[in-house]
Formats: C-alpha cells, structure tokens, sequence
C-alpha cells in the first residue's frame, strides 16, 4: 500500500501483511494485520515506529517517497518489539544522522533484539522533540503491552500514536475506522488478547491521556481512529475496569468423565454456600472462552476440579487453565480437587500451574477414588467451607 497523508505534513508509511492468519501465534486475524509506521514533518522530519523485518524493503521504498532517509533527523520507537522495530537497523543504516528517541525499558529490549547495544536518547531524560513548528511529547505507558511502552502525542495536530494500544488486527486499505466495515469485533478481540492481562495499566494509561484533545489515533496495527476518537480509551477504561462486588466471589471450574468430580464439586460448593459468598460453577466444556475469562477474573477464590484421565488432566481444563495468564487475576488463593482411578495425578499437576502462575494453593487438595462415598462428599463440604473461610479472610 502506499503512503498516504494522514494531516498536514502527517504521513502513513507502514506495511501490509493481509495474509496474516495468527498473530505472533497467539491470537487469530480474520483479515490479517497491517504494520503502521508514520512520518512527521516539521522544520526537521521524524519517524514513528518502522515494520516487521520481512517489510522493511516496503517500508523503506515508502519512507523514500516522501524523503530522503538522510534527512530524518528523529526516529521514535514507541515499543520494541519486533512487528514495530523490525526494520529499525535498516533505517538506522539508512539515515545515520537521525537520533533515537525510546524508553529506558526499550532501549535494553533492542539491544537484546539486535544482538548490540543502541545509542538512544531515553525519553525518561527529554519528555519531548521539537522538529521546529511541531512537536512529539512522550507519556509513559508501561505494560501497554510491554513494560517498555510510551505513547507519542502531536500537539499541534492532536494525534496521538499509542503503538499497540487502540490497535486492530484488521487489513483493509481502506484504513479508517469510518470505512473499515465490522472494526469492533477485531478491536475487542485484540484489547482481550494482548491487553486484558494488564487491566491496572489500561486503567493508568487511559487516565494519564484523559485530558488530551484527542482528534486522531494513530495506532500501530489496523485502521486510524477518526470518528469520535475518545470513544476508544473510553471502551478499553470500561472493558478494563472490574464490576465492584460486594460479597467475595468464588468460582469452581471443573471437568468430569463420569461425574464424580462434578459431585465432588457441588458437595464443596454447599459448603461454600455455608459462609456469606457468591459461588460461580462452571463444567469448563459448557461455555467459550469470554466466559471462562470472566469467570477467572472475577473470582477471589478459584476451585479447579479434574478427574486424572491417562496420567494427566483433562483438556479443556488446561485450555481454561491457560487462560490465567490472559487476564488479571485478583483470586488471592486457589485450591485443586478431583477423582481418580489408580495413580491419580491430575489433582497435584494442577497444584503446580496454580503456583506456577503465583497463586498460593490452599487449603492443599482434595482426591477420592472412583465414585465418591458419603463420607467423602462430607470431607468435600468441609474443604469448601475452609476455603471459603480463608476467602473471606482475605
Ligand atoms: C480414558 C480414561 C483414562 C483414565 N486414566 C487414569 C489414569 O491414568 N490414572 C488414574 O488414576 N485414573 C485414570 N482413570 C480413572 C478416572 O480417573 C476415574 O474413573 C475417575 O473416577 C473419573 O472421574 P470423573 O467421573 O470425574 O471423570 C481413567 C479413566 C478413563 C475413562
Ligand atoms: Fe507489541
Ligand atoms: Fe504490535
């Protein structure tokens, strides 16, 4: 695709990539992705992010249609990662006159990236760039999605380049939100893939720009946002913040073959049900993802049950477990059960990712022989009201 003027002197120069299927192996593109880099000319000329490196031949044909690269005199990483500093040694190399402008955080990054170390000024140290008549202001965004994330802000125009933040992966040349048709479903599912494991940093970020005049976003993967653009730190600040609920919440998350560790599970929920709590039971293979999600976010307790099915746990409940690093958890503890034949495993493997994913287990878990006798399903209603008991002690 080639460049195009985004305002006044402000100029896409990005790459496409429609054939994009999965995106850095984790999350699905239903019309690939683009990579957007920008140019800003004032007196001197910068320029925002740069591409994956298998575009950085486009990005580079794109930039010299515009100008000569020996004339940039500022180059911005906005983030370090690979999809956005891809092609930043070819452009270092092209234009070795410009300075580097990033965070502290991603200046290390690149020098891991590029295998050497860079020479760049630390935004920490010069919040802002003055290209005479314009100007980039630098705000720290931390774990958007990177621990090395800042956002760049163009005053004299009010855009705002927040790299991923407010990003789609969505390809379509079309490249505003006005015209790309069904944006929100790709924006959503971006926001809970790459940004819902840092809801406290979406919730910082979106108040620390609040007070921006805001009249373009200019994000690094998908369309422009032009049409009221303070709708969009406005979707993630609701989608980030957490419902306030009153009572504590404990979710049960389970898998049964045969049913016994659904028994199980309903004898420990009656003994939750005991204490003052809400308890949320959830057989995994009967609802999506979105669900489980908010299941795992929610709770401040979680009750993870598997029966052991060939040595290990069953399927669907490791997919749900894998979910944990995909939201922000605030369970303060988390306990395992399950049914089992003769070597039982699946309850103590379970143990092991809770803590693996620093949640402290407790009580330690509960494991019954095949079906589960009366005096067993007493012990289960007994291990739910300690653990609802400890919830509430927070
Ligand atoms: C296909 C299959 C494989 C199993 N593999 C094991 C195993 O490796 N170790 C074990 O302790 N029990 C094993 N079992 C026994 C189950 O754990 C046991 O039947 C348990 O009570 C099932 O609980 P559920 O009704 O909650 O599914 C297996 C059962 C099935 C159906
Ligand atoms: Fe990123
Ligand atoms: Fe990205």
């Amino acid at each position: 695709m080639k460049p195009f003027e985004i305002a006044p002197g402000v100029y896409w120069i990005g790459a496409t990539h429609p054939e994009l299927r999965v995106f850095d192996d984790l999350l699905p593109t239903r019309r690939g992705t683009t990579y957007n880099a920008y140019l800003v000319r004032g007196e001197k000329t910068a320029v925002i992010d740069t591409v994956k490196a298998f575009k950085a031949d486009t990005f580079l044909d794109n930039l010299r249609t515009l100008v000569d690269p020996r004339k940039v005199d500022a180059i911005i990483v906005n983030h370090a990662e690979p999809d956005h500093s891809g092609a930043l040694a070819r452009l270092l190399d092209a234009a070795p006159q410009a300075r580097l402008y990033t965070s502290k955080a991603a200046r290390l990054y690149l020098s891991g990236l590029l295998g050497h170390s860079i020479e760049a000024l630390p935004v920490e140290d010069h919040p802002e760039v003055s290209l005479g008549g314009r100007t980039l202001r630098f705000i720290p965004a931390p774990f958007l999605h990177w621990p090395d994330t800042i956002f760049t802000w163009l005053p004299e125009e009010r855009i705002l380049f927040p790299c991923d933040a407010f990003g789609a992966h969505c390809c379509d040349e079309r490249m505003y939100d006005n015209l790309v048709p069904d944006l929100e479903a790709d924006f959503h599912a971006y926001f809970d893939a790459l940004m819902r494991p840092y809801r406290d940093k979406v919730l910082a970020a979106v108040e620390s720009i609040r007070d921006l005049d805001l009249r373009l976003i200019c994000p690094s993967h998908g369309p422009i946002l032009r049409t009221n653009p303070k709708q969009y730190p406005e979707r993630y600040r609701q989608w980030a913040a957490l419902p306030e609920i009153a009572k504590p919440c404990i979710a049960i998350l389970y898998a049964s073959a045969h049913g016994n560790t659904r028994r199980m599970a309903e004898a420990i929920a009656e003994g939750l049900r005991t204490l003052d709590v809400v308890v949320e039971i959830i057989h995994v293979t009967e609802v999506d993802e979105s669900r489980l999600r908010a299941a795992l976010e929610s709770a401040d307790g979680l009750l993870i049950g598997s029966p052991t099915i060939v040595r290990d746990v069953l399927p669907p409940l490791w997919r749900a477990l894998s979910l944990l690093s995909t939201v922000k958890v605030r369970a303060r503890h988390a306990a395992a059960f399950g049914s089992y034949g003769w070597s039982g495993e699946a309850v103590g493997m379970i143990e092991q990712r809770l803590r693996d994913m620093r949640l402290p287990v407790t009580p330690s878990g509960l494991r019954f022989k095949f079906a589960p006798t009366a005096a067993d399903l007493e012990s289960c209603r007994r291990f739910g009201e300690r653990f609802a008991a400890e919830t509430s002690a927070g």
